[in-house]
């Protein structure tokens, strides 16, 4: 067992903290935001995920896990400390490392023996090298320090799946005691020996790879992945406009393609772009670090073009078979910027409902999850209790997010409802020859 603080309880703070305590591990979770803090501590979650609020629950009954906003009761109570502070975009699109300074500057001043710092946070190559300078500038007490980088890969709606059985874990050190350390404290990960089935068939029996690199390259492993995803995300969703050109269909393309070990299957649903906390703000991060080293990342660049045109071109289909928008009734099924999550930061739905509103539309909505987010930023449009009451006199439904309720809906239930059966299905999420075999007119993506 071995103690540890995580600095930044957000999404990603909060999944690894419960994670590494239902490994075994004594874990206190900090944060600044004290209104946080008390929703978790009456064993509320403040995010939608799925398993982990079960996980919380849990944990903290067995005394795993607490929550403090405390930071120097954080700091002095563990051996190895995360920190999970978040690095939003600045105005230019570079990210903003300030709270990864401040958490640095007060483990230094605050620490009374050694202390391993993991820093998890989504940050730009070379971070580590300066929160090792600013851990010696503030270390009045000469404590020993090892500051390693330790990315992290979940995905939102799979996340403690993905922590708990990852495709590899990755760590960026300077020295050996920081990568054994994070080895013993990887160990149940690594070899999959704790007991916690997600998926109570599935057996996980290989070894998960440890890769050990230096701080850099650990860091650069990270927005390398992330890059390489959007620009699959791109590359199909370019593919897509070229099918509709050519009467090809994009999901058959896909499927083709994807079956190329070398290519994968993953990554190549078209639609209507990526969205989330993620991929739109660790391109433009990785984009304004290449600019700063001296390197023009034009290529990513033009993933980020292509994903921003996504909207448009789903307006522009619209338009085409809708003529006016202006007074029409126009439903939208998932607000979320992907499906088994409450996120909406960078959400195509977000984008699509102002500019329907722009043209004068009025708009139904519904999603499982992310209703009352959206409704923070958007009160004036009418919000449903469930699919088919989105469906109600619409001259057409936009499918945005494609949660698994929706692919089990009663469509021709949705059919009688619509004053126009028309549908945008803007990620491909029924059956095509199905969808007009009933009778609506069916528009997807690329096919
Ligand atoms: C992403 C990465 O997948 C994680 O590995 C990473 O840890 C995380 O960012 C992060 O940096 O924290 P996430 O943003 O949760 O995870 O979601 P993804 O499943 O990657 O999807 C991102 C966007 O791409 C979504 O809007 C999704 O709808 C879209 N997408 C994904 C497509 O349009 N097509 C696809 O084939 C796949």
């Amino acid at each position: 067992m071995i103690k540890i603080s995580i600095i930044g309880t957000g999404y990603v703070g909060l999944v690894t903290g419960t994670c590494l305590a239902e490994i075994g591990h004594k874990v206190i979770c900090q944060d600044n935001d004290k209104k946080k803090i008390n929703i978790l501590k009456n064993h509320e979650i403040p995010i939608f995920e799925p398993h982990l609020k079960k996980l919380v629950i849990n944990n903290v009954k067995k005394g795993r896990l607490v929550f403090t906003d405390d930071p120097i009761f954080a700091t002095r109570q563990s051996e190895i400390i995360f920190i999970c502070v978040g690095t939003p975009p600045l105005k230019d699109g570079e990210a903003d490392l300030s709270a990864v300074e401040k958490v640095s500057h007060l483990i230094a001043e605050n620490s009374s023996s050694y202390k391993l710092i993991v820093e998890k946070s989504t940050v730009p190559v070379q971070t580590g090298m300066w929160i090792d300078k600013t851990i010696n500038l503030y270390n009045k007490n000469n404590i020993e320090f090892d500051i390693a980088s330790n990315p992290e890969f979940l995905r939102e709606g799979s996340a403690v799946e993905d922590f708990l059985h990852p495709d590899r874990i990755v760590i960026g050190v300077q020295k050996k005691r920081a990568e054994k350390f994070l080895k013993k404290l990887y160990h149940p990960i690594i070899e999959q020996s704790f007991s916690y089935p997600i998926h109570k068939n599935c057996k996980y029996s290989e070894k998960i790879p440890f890769v050990v690199t230096d701080i850099n390259s650990a860091e650069l492993i990270k927005h390398a992945s992330n890059s390489f995803l959007a620009t699959k995300v791109s590359f199909i969703n370019a593919i897509s406009d070229i099918c509709e050109k050519t009467g090809a269909d994009v999901t058959k393309v896909a499927y083709g393609i994807g079956l190329d070990s070398r290519i994968g299957k993953k990554f190549l649903n078209a639609g209507i772009g990526f969205g989330g906390f993620c991929f739109p703000k660790d391109l433009q991060a990785f984009i304004r670090i290449s600019e700063k080293l001296g390197y023009e990342f034009s290529l990513l660049k033009e993933v980020e073009k292509i994903n921003e045109n996504r909207i448009k071109v789903l307006i522009n289909k619209i338009k085409d078979h809708l003529w006016i928008i202006k007074d029409k009734t126009i439903g939208i099924l998932g607000l979320s910027f992907k499906p088994n999550t409450d996120d909406i930061r960078y959400a195509p739905s977000i984008k699509i409902i102002n500019e329907l509103k722009r043209e004068g539309a009025l708009i139904r909505a519904y999603d499982p999850k992310a209703i009352n987010k959206v409704k923070e930023i958007i009160p004036d449009i009418i919000y449903c209790n469930n699919s088919y009451d989105v469906a109600k006199n619409s001259d057409a439904l936009i499918v945005v997010t494609e949660w698994n309720e929706f692919k089990n809906l009663d469509i021709l239930k949705i059919k009688s409802l619509m004053k126009r059966p028309l549908i945008f299905d803007g990620r491909n999420m029924w059956d095509k020859e199905k969808m007009i075999n009933e009778g609506f007119e069916y528009i997807g993506i690329g096919r």
